[in-house]
């Protein structure tokens, strides 16, 4: 037989063999075998072509080419089996490892203590618990609002100017143009005002972003709790007073507060409310940034601006709102000196509390 036939009928039969096998393999291990056995650097199809050189110019074209074919095909199908074997894998293992989902956990016995294995519940969201608890006992209603929000709710509505500062990408992070996630929890105010008909009061607590440097006392994501009330008369006395008695509940003590006028776009008058650190019992630690005191409690009456925005008739309706930073609560509440242990997935955290 000529050298061009023979190799013709070599592909003929390594292509046959080929298929053969791929009909009967059942594993996948042995599919990757049979792509190295046929198709691998040394495999069959290259030792045949190898042979090409002793064939003539124009045949060895065309047999070179008839093989770069078949070599596609048989990847082709080597392909699709390993595909089929796949499917079918995914298939037993359905019948075989499955699970109810919607299944709920035994229930403990009551008094049962979890020892150090099994969950904890994370001191932020035993401190949210805690604070709605008080709170809805004072007659506010719990609010949500989206953790990517418009520009609008976070910022325009709040009486942010289109150049104030914390606009800037420094401090925000943006998703397009016009969307962000959020820097704090008063941009759910609007949708407050707009949801519930005054006079009302509401908390929103929850998470919020900023781009922001990270160390003892910053985090890029944290939590808050927004606090709103909007009725026909609201003082500055009708704010400090909720916010002593509020301080009181939380830590069931009287604690030293003082108050500074602060600057925010959606109050005036706006006031930062710190209180005596209690870490270091005012001596100064790197929580309270070694001035004794603790900024938790920004507040201050609602501009009317936002009033407005809120659809609201500013003549008609006044309001205070604060934003609570609930993980300075927890630091102040437990003695925690880093604010980076909240998003530290080491469990020996968790364990403490
Ligand atoms: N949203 C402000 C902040 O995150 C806090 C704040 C809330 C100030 C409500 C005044 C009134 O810094």
């Amino acid at each position: 037989m000529r050298t061009a036939e023979k190799l013709l009928n070599d592909l003929k039969n390594l292509q046959k063999e080929v298929e053969d096998k791929l009909g009967i393999t059942e594993d996948q291990k042995d599919l990757e075998n049979i792509h190295i056995e046929f198709l691998g650097k040394k495999g069959k199809l290259t030792s045949i072509l190898k042979a090409l050189g002793s064939v003539s110019g124009e045949e060895r074209g065309k047999i070179g080419k008839i093989a770069n074919e078949l070599k596609a095909t048989l990847e082709n199908s080597i392909d699709q089996r390993r595909g089929d074997l796949r499917k079918q894998y995914y298939e037993k293992l359905k019948d075989t490892e499955w699970f109810d989902a919607t299944v709920l956990p035994p229930r403990f016995p009551a008094g049962f203590h979890f020892g150090e294995t099994a969950g904890h519940i994370h001191p932020i969201s035993a401190m949210q618990k805690k604070l709605e608890d008080i709170f809805t006992s004072m007659g506010f209603s719990i609010m949500d609002g989206p953790q990517i929000e418009t520009d609008y709710h976070n910022f325009g509505a709040l009486n942010f100017t289109e150049d104030h500062p914390a606009r800037e990408m420094q401090d925000t992070f943006y998703t397009t143009s016009e969307h962000l996630l959020r820097t704090h929890t008063s941009a759910v105010q609007i949708r407050g005002m707009r949801k519930l008909t005054p006079p009302m009061r509401m908390i929103v607590p929850g998470r919020v972003f900023r781009y922001e440097e990270i160390d003892a006392s910053h985090e890029h994501t944290f939590y808050q709790m927004e606090g709103m009330l909007i009725d026909r008369y609201v003082s500055v006395s009708n704010l400090l007073h909720l916010m002593h008695t509020l301080l009181g509940e939380i830590f069931q003590k009287q604690v030293e507060v003082r108050l500074r006028p602060g600057y925010f776009p959606f109050v005036e008058p706006g006031f930062e409310l710190d209180m005596k650190c209690l870490i270091c019992g005012g001596k100064g630690c790197p929580v309270c940034k070694q001035s004794g005191w603790s900024e938790v409690l920004p507040c201050g009456l609602v501009h009317p601006n936002v009033i407005k925005s809120g659809g609201l008739d500013p003549e008609k309706w006044q309001g205070a709102a604060f934003g609570l930073g609930l993980n300075r609560l927890v630091m102040m509440w437990y003695g925690i000196e880093d604010i980076r242990y909240f998003q530290n997935p080491d469990p020996e955290f968790l364990y403490q509390f």
